[in-house]
């Protein structure tokens, strides 16, 4: 076992043992191989440096409390991974090579992978991206499939269910209508983080996307998605420029576990002040709840039009933080996992 501060990792990148790599070429994948170096060689004109055909997943392994180790849902990534790799129309992973590769990962770094009880996991990062030479704007024939570990603790350095404030980006779009937001494709992410810079610079921890089109209904956070709690529902956006969220899709099997009624719909922005709970949720932190959303005409603008206020600072909402200690508890093995989420290494 690493000598690691378990309780202190945060969200930052370490030097592990091991990434798995295979390579697309000629029609076939190579054998995934396990690579100690983690500094890799591309040729310059490789397509993704040029052109960003690429996309990535994230999910994370847990040591549980029984001392078994847990993946959670790889099988979703798998897929999810497949539909950005036909986007982008080139080779990707099937689900068996993905699943494959991620546990060999894991098993490779076993000692990164923080012991239960910690509130830390190790986060694991696919990526694939088109590796050969090119100038014309062609699909991709050769493509490099990478999966690393990395042990991580909380995303924020808060404690879980910390909540925060956020504010709605009126600035800049994160997906056009019909465009790319539905997958995770890299080039997604590098267009919202002066955004982010701007939010965080103005005070602002979490940053609210609206449907580029009309801006007035909501979409979802940079890196997570949207769900609201009002009397027994579960409200989630339905938008064809959000990203289906693997934690989302699992919090609504929960929740309709627990009783709740799932709404999946347009949420309009007037609908904000009947919230009772509302909730940014992903892979990193499961649920990061969000005591207010504040509206303004552009992020650094001394103007508010409005301020929707969900909980004190800090403090998380009752159905939200049950929600969140039932899924937690299925990936630490300590709750049955009735709906058989959890890949074993
Ligand atoms: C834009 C976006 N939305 C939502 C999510 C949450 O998805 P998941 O729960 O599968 O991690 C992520 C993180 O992957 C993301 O990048």
């Amino acid at each position: 076992m690493q000598n690691l501060d378990w309780g202190n990792l945060g969200f930052e990148v370490r030097r592990t043992n091991a990434v798995i790599v295979s390579k697309f070429k000629d029609g076939k994948w190579s054998e995934p191989e396990v690579c100690k170096d983690l500094d890799i060689t591309l040729n310059v004109y490789a397509g993704v440096l040029h052109y960003s055909n690429s996309c990535f997943e994230g999910l994370k392994a847990f040591r549980g409390a029984d001392g078994k180790v847990r993946l959670f849902r790889p099988d979703e990534n798998a897929k999810r991974m497949a539909r950005a790799g036909q986007f982008l129309d080139m080779a990707y992973p099937s689900e068996e090579m993905f699943v494959k590769m991620c546990l060999m990962c894991v098993k490779e770094n076993l000692d990164f992978l923080p012991p239960y009880g910690y509130n830390a996991s190790m986060y694991l990062r696919p990526l694939l991206i088109g590796s050969n030479p090119q100038l014309n704007l062609l699909t991709s024939t050769e493509v490099t499939f990478i999966v690393m570990g990395n042990p991580v603790g909380s995303y924020s350095g808060a404690a879980a269910l910390t909540s925060v404030n956020a504010v709605i980006c009126r600035d800049y779009d994160r997906a056009a209508p019909n465009g790319t937001g539905s997958y995770k494709l890299s080039a997604n992410y590098a267009p919202s983080f002066r955004a982010y810079n701007l939010a965080h610079a103005a005070g602002y921890k979490e940053l609210l996307f609206l449907d580029s089109a009309t801006h007035t209904k909501i979409d979802e956070f940079g890196s997570s998605n949207f769900f609201g709690i009002k009397g027994d529902s579960y409200i989630t956006p339905l938008s064809n420029s959000v990203l289906p969220s693997i934690t989302n899709k699992s919090l609504q099997t929960i929740a309709e576990d627990f009783g709740l009624k799932v709404e999946k719909r347009a949420i309009p922005l007037e609908e904000l002040p009947e919230l009772e709970e509302v909730n940014a949720c992903g892979t990193a932190v499961v649920i990061t709840p969000i005591w207010n959303i504040v509206d303004k005409p552009f992020i650094q603008s001394e103007e508010i039009t409005a301020d929707y206020k969900y909980a004190e600072p800090g403090v998380c909402g009752v159905t939200s933080a049950k929600l969140y200690k039932q899924i937690r508890a299925i990936q630490d093995g300590l709750e049955a996992d009735i709906h058989n989420w959890c890949v074993e290494l």
